[in-house]
């Protein structure tokens, strides 16, 4: 790539694998960050920003997992939020992300090359952790998404604890991902874990999840958000998503199966 200061190019889903297991290789997303400028995994900040301001403040230290070639980070700052770290397994994606960042004049954003897995933090450290997409990455090869594969189940539960660490005592685990509520909340109400966990939606045709976890908030009689009953069949989902990237194309042929 030439400059990462120069002109955007829109969504574009030209950088497609062969495989959805090729999400689960580094190689692929360094590849595929080399030629691509920027992708938007499921929607762009404005579509879930009303969402999100109602878990952040101008104080909040915040860390997003995989941020990619997203603007999120950014937009997050343009809202006041300016105490950012974001992750990304892919050196280049790192590299371009520091550069653009550095152009744009968002110096103060905090881009580092880590695995989700192996969280390189303290204890209780951030007030909100985000992920867009990236703990979807981790399902690509589950096999039947009611009973992942244990190595699968590994891999998440490693991510999950690791967020669980790093936020503080009453911090925020926010996840936007494609998942539905049925397969997610068995997971994230695993025994280990201290948080309530409660979601909504958002999108128009398709219904993208947003999923609030409260780190020390968790009952007993948890109640599943109102927003349940929206929750549009799964049959409505498949011509929204060939726009989207393959990932979720494949996760939808695995559930209609
Ligand atoms: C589906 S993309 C989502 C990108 C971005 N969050 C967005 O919304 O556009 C997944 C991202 O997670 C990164 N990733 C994959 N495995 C990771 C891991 N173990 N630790 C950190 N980042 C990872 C990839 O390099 C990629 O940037």
């Amino acid at each position: 790539m030439e400059s990462v200061c120069t002109s955007e190019r829109p969504n574009e889903t030209s950088s497609l694998p062969a495989t959805a297991s090729a999400y689960l290789d580094p190689g692929y997303w360094d590849e595929r960050f080399s030629k691509e400028e920027h992708y938007e995994w499921f929607k762009d900040y404005s579509h879930f920003r009303h969402l999100i301001q109602a878990h952040v403040t101008c104080h909040s230290s915040v860390l997003e997992l995989g941020c990619g070639n997203s603007q999120m980070c950014e937009e997050l700052y343009k809202d006041g939020t300016t105490n950012i770290t974001c992750i990304d397994l892919s050196a280049i994606a790192v590299e371009n992300m520091q550069k653009r960042l550095l152009c744009k004049g968002f110096k103060d954003i905090k881009v580092l090359q880590a695995d989700m897995l192996e969280l390189p933090f303290d204890d209780e450290c951030f007030d909100v952790v985000i992920e867009k997409g990236t703990m979807d990455v981790l399902f690509v090869d589950s096999g039947d998404p009611w009973n992942p594969r244990p190595e699968t189940m590994s891999k998440v539960m490693a991510m999950l604890k690791g967020v669980h660490r790093v936020l503080k005592s009453n911090g925020t685990f926010i996840s936007i991902t494609f998942g539905q509520p049925h397969f997610r909340r068995p997971i994230f109400d695993a025994p280990e874990f201290s948080w309530s966990v409660e979601y909504t939606t958002f999108g128009d045709g398709f219904h993208y999840f947003f999923y609030i976890l409260k780190k020390g908030q968790r009952s007993l009689e948890e109640k599943i958000s109102d927003k349940v009953s929206e929750t549009p069949s799964i049959s409505l989902f498949h011509e929204e998503l060939e726009s989207e990237d393959f990932l979720f194309r494949t996760n939808v042929e695995e559930l209609n199966c």
